[in-house]
């Protein structure tokens, strides 16, 4: 590799600052260092958690920073003391590491690696002086980037980039949601709030794990057509009710929903769905996104029997998870191709930032290097 052992200098978008259009700049990405992997980004998508980041978490530490983190590509070279990756696998980037040593990796109940976020990792970006934050570790709006070998997962090499990239995120996040922290069950009624990519996995993820009834809610009416292509069998847009959503959901199941998925990151939304599951043994799911505020409920809501959890990358442990979950898709057992709704170059990024923003997209998948 001509490459290995020396900076890379490439293109990346930069986001300087909050609210501000990304700036594609030449950066410099250092080599790998011990245990690191370096991977040229064929392919990124935009998941809501990068907006999120960009126009809501704007606190003056995160920036500069590059973001991204659903993307796929090719390991260029490794630092020291990485033996199961190679310069040419195909990879994709984990904001969750895995580490597979510590207590949590250990235990079949939970992904939450005591490394989970090697966002707080020195960063190997660099542009006109200043260090970039490299964003959840990831930082894949970029043509290059560095990544701990504990937060890449070696897929097929028969997988089409292209569209296994959203397994770096949106579509485990939900899938796994439903059939790992809800464990919905065969013949039950759920309900999914929010029908971005991430709510519609979750809507194919209580489908595949057989609930009889699936309502799907956004006050978005575009999003209703989509929703069916994964599976919903009802669609509800609060906006048409004088009454509260939850009162809307109680009235069509006869006292409230057994599961109810959060995918939009608003803590009343979550109320909302905490509240629109059935007593004695609703279980609601947090999924959307927000660090921001506490959110509330009457714990007599709890009292009553229902259970209120949530998941990051639904449950999901990556380096295991991931490759299974491209093994699915290439055997036909889960939906990918119909998340996408628009392809561009890199260079459109900020366009594709304003469709997610404006509800107009589910997923935009960026070419970013070729193959
Ligand atoms: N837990 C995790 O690991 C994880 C991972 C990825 C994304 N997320 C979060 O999941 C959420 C969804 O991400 P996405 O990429 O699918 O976003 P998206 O913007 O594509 O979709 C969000 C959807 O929510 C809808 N919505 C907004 N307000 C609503 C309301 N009051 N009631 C019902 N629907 C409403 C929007 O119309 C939109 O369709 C975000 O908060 C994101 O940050 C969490
Ligand atoms: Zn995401
Ligand atoms: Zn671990």
């Amino acid at each position: 590799m001509a490459t290995a052992g020396k900076v890379i200098k490439c293109k990346a978008a930069v986001a300087w600052e909050p609210n501000k259009p990304l700036v594609m700049e030449e950066v410099e990405v250092a080599p790998p260092q011990a245990n690191e992997v370096r991977i040229k980004i064929v392919v990124t998508a935009v998941c809501h958690t990068d907006l999120y980041q960009l126009f809501d978490n704007t606190h003056e530490d995160g920036f500069p920073t590059v973001l991204g983190h659903e993307a796929a590509g090719i390991v260029e070279s490794v630092g020291p003391g990485v033996t199961e990756y190679q310069p040419g696998d195909k990879v994709i980037p984990l904001f969750i590491a895995q580490c597979r040593e510590c207590r949590f990796c250990k235990s079949p109940r939970t992904n939450q690696c005591e490394k989970a976020w090697l966002g707080q990792q020195d960063s190997r970006f660099t542009c006109k002086g200043k260090t970039l934050v490299q964003f959840v570790g990831t930082s894949t709006f970029s043509e290059y980037t560095v990544v701990n070998q504990m937060a890449v997962a070696k897929i097929d090499p028969a997988a089409p980039l292209d569209k296994v990239c959203l397994l770096g995120c949106g579509i485990c996040t939900g899938y796994g949601a439903a059939v790992n922290t809800a464990k919905v069950e065969p013949g039950s009624t759920c309900a999914v709030f929010g029908l971005g990519a991430v709510g519609l996995a979750a809507v194919m993820g209580c489908k595949d794990a057989g609930a009889k009834r699936i309502i799907a809610v956004d006050i978005n009416p575009e999003k209703s057509e989509k929703a069916k292509v994964f599976g919903a069998t009802d669609f509800v847009n609060p906006k048409d009710h004088s009454k509260p959503i939850s009162q809307v959901l109680a009235d069509m199941t006869d006292g409230g929903v057994d599961f109810s998925l959060e995918c939009v990151g608003n803590v009343g939304v979550m109320r909302n769905a905490l509240e629109s599951c059935v007593v004695g043994w609703g279980v609601s799911v947090i999924v959307g996104w927000t660090d921001l505020e506490d959110f509330s409920a009457r714990p007599l809501q709890l009292m009553a029997g229902r259970t209120w959890k949530g998941s990051v990358f639904g449950g999901y442990k990556g380096r295991d998870s991931v490759p299974q979950m491209v093994k699915a898709y290439l055997d036909k057992k889960v939906k990918v191709d119909e998340f996408i709704t628009h392809n561009m170059t890199f260079d459109h990024i900020n366009d594709a930032i304003e469709l997610m923003k404006h509800g107009k997209c589910i997923r935009t998948v960026l070419s970013v290097s070729p193959q």
